[in-house]
């Protein structure tokens, strides 16, 4: 199995691949394919955060980082929004999604990229780093119920200093 960046060709399969995973998601409101495409179409898109997980020439996980601006941040806070996050369904509990999270954070970390953010099952995530994002002293402008927002910082020592707008969408 290899991470490695997404291209262009990998498009369609990357589109097939969230819509089918997403499929059997715990939480799912059937867009997230769709979600890619607007991300990919936004200024902020950056195609070196988009990574793909790949074994015998099939795509089997995927995850996009996309900046994401923080108002009333304190200075230097350099954010990502990560999402979505998908791994095949015959590829599950094998640690890839984990993989996913930590080489896109290794590699927003080398592009001076600090936090990363995401609303999603603090069970899972919280295995990964991911705290209640709120707790940390961010404000939840996203929609979603505090538990979901979380963040993870990218700086060995965790956040010094939290806060700020995360609306996440
Ligand atoms: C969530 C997802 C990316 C995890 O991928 P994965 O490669 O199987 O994850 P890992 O191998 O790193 O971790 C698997 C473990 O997490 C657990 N887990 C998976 N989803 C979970 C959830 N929503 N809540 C709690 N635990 C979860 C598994 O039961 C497994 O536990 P175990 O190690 O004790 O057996 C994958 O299940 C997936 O693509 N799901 C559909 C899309 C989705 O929901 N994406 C996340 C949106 S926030």
């Amino acid at each position: 199995m290899t991470i490695r960046k997404a291209a262009q060709e990998d498009h369609p399969s990357i589109y097939h691949l969230v819509w089918t995973a997403f499929a059997t998601a715990r939480v799912s409101d059937g867009t997230e394919q769709d979600f890619v495409l607007e991300l990919r179409r936004r200024d902020t898109y950056r195609p070196d955060l988009e990574l793909v997980a790949e074994e015998n020439g099939q795509l089997i996980g995927h995850i996009l980082l996309t900046p994401l601006p923080v108002p009333g941040a304190p200075e230097g806070l350099r954010g990502l929004m990560a999402a979505p996050l998908c791994v095949r369904l015959e590829d599950r509990n094998r640690g890839l999604g984990g993989q996913l999270l930590h080489e896109g954070g290794r590699r927003a970390a080398e592009l001076g990229y600090n936090a990363l953010f995401l609303v999603g099952d603090p069970e899972y995530y919280g295995r990964y780093g991911f705290r209640n994002a709120v707790s940390l002293g961010f404000q939840n402008a996203s929609g979603v119920p505090d538990p979901f927002l979380l963040a993870r910082s990218l700086n060995p020592d965790g956040f010094q200093e939290a806060g700020g707008m995360l609306n996440l969408h």
